[in-house]
């Protein structure tokens, strides 16, 4: 499906900006750079927005929403935003019962753990988001209509990660729970990921609809499976819920008077943590750009992509803390590594952690810029 005529990337605003190049592929001028986390704790003026506000509602306010997703662009100059929600938002609009617990992270009313719990879960009916996310859609289009030539990336939470939290109740260490079901009860746990990936891939291509121009899929937790877990349990709902926005198109005008216009897919990104082993069967779920957590080095990890996917990150989140010399070389060693693939997009291994001083990430901006 074609995206409307005045959305940012069919209106011409975002689809020759850095990140959208470096994304299908090509290298532009400099190395973009966005964080993940980037909208949150470290910025104080965050917190202040925070106060008298539960997470999930600040999701739902638009003006908030929008406003906490632009102050890292003002501040940094990074090359995208990433709109501020949470991946647990389509689940509590859907009807779950669940409150994110300061500290800890997305808490469930009850956790799901039998069969019959999940024929209870799916008995919620995905289409209700169809309205449910009018806050959401309202948020991203005030959102772009500030950030201009500036694109915004839409995201959701994979389904594994996802129904961690569904069946563990809570966040947990190893997801022992979910996945002893993949393997105990394999039907009532495929009906469990069919059921996310359409809940999941729904609030993303909402995003997208309304204004996104990339989307992100967050498989945070998928580091605790064996590559064949992954690709038989795991794999085919990821790709589900990428369905969901794999048709979303735009065109561009041709560059010589007379040639034809170019239609172009509207790029997507597959993130996952401690996921070095199934970085291949990440790529191959439908996705165009693979992010890359800080175990394993851009070099290894574009040759195990076969060389030829552009990459995103995977500056450790660790040496933000660290003094600026010793963040500096590491910084200059991702740039070099990244080099090996494609087009390379800067990023952390992971989010931003709450502690970091925020000049830290404005001087790594200007670094990475003036590199
Ligand atoms: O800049 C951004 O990335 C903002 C948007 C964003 C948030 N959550 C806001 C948020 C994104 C992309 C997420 C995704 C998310 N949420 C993931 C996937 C990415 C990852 O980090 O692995 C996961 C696993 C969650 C679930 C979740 N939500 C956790 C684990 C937590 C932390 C709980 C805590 O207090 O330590 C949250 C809450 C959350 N989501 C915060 C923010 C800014 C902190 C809430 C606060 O400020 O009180």
């Amino acid at each position: 499906m074609q995206l409307s005529q005045n959305h940012p990337l069919e209106a011409g605003l975002t689809h020759d900006s850095r990140l959208i190049t470096a994304y299908g592929g090509t290298r532009p001028d400099v190395t973009p750079v966005w964080f993940m986390r980037q909208a949150g704790r470290s910025l104080p003026e965050y917190r202040e927005l925070r106060v008298g506000n539960a997470m999930l509602d600040a999701c739902l306010k638009p003006e908030l929403a929008s406003e906490i997703t632009l102050q890292p662009v003002r501040r940094h100059g990074v090359d995208a935003g990433i709109f501020f929600s949470d991946i647990v938002v389509p689940l509590k609009q859907v009807g779950v019962d669940v409150e994110i617990v300061p500290g800890k992270g997305p808490v469930l009313g009850k956790a799901v753990r039998t069969a019959s719990d999940i024929d209870e879960l799916v008995a919620l009916d995905p289409s209700v988001l169809d309205e449910s996310l009018d806050p959401v859609i309202e948020a991203v289009r005030l959102t772009v209509a500030e950030l201009g030539r500036t694109p915004l990336i839409g995201f959701a939470g994979a389904p594994f990660t996802l129904a961690a939290y569904l069946v563990e109740g809570g966040p947990s260490k190893d997801h022992i729970h979910a996945r002893t079901l993949m393997h105990a009860e394999p039907e009532a746990w495929s009906r469990l990921m069919e059921w996310v990936a359409e809940v999941t891939g729904r609030f993303l291509r909402a995003q997208v609809l309304a204004g996104a121009s990339a989307a992100q899929l967050f498989d945070s937790w998928a580091g605790a499976l064996s590559l064949d877990d992954y690709v038989r349990h795991v794999a085919p709902a990821s790709a589900r819920a990428l369905e969901h926005v794999r048709d979303l198109s735009y065109t561009t005008e041709p560059v010589e008077p007379g040639a034809n216009a170019v239609v172009h897919t509207v790029p997507i990104v597959h993130f996952g943590v401690g996921t070095g082993e199934l970085l291949k069967a990440m790529h191959d779920i439908g996705a165009d750009v693979v992010g890359v957590d800080y175990r394993v080095p851009l070099d290894e990890a574009s040759r195990r992509l076969g060389g030829v996917v552009p990459v995103q990150g995977n500056v450790d989140p660790a040496l933000l803390s660290a003094p600026w010399p010793i963040l500096e070389a590491h910084v200059r060693d991702v740039l070099a590594r990244g080099a090996n693939a494609p087009s390379h997009v800067l990023n952390l291994g992971h989010g931003v952690p709450p502690e970091t001083d925020p000049a830290v990430l404005t001087r790594l901006v200007e670094f990475v810029h003036a590199q």
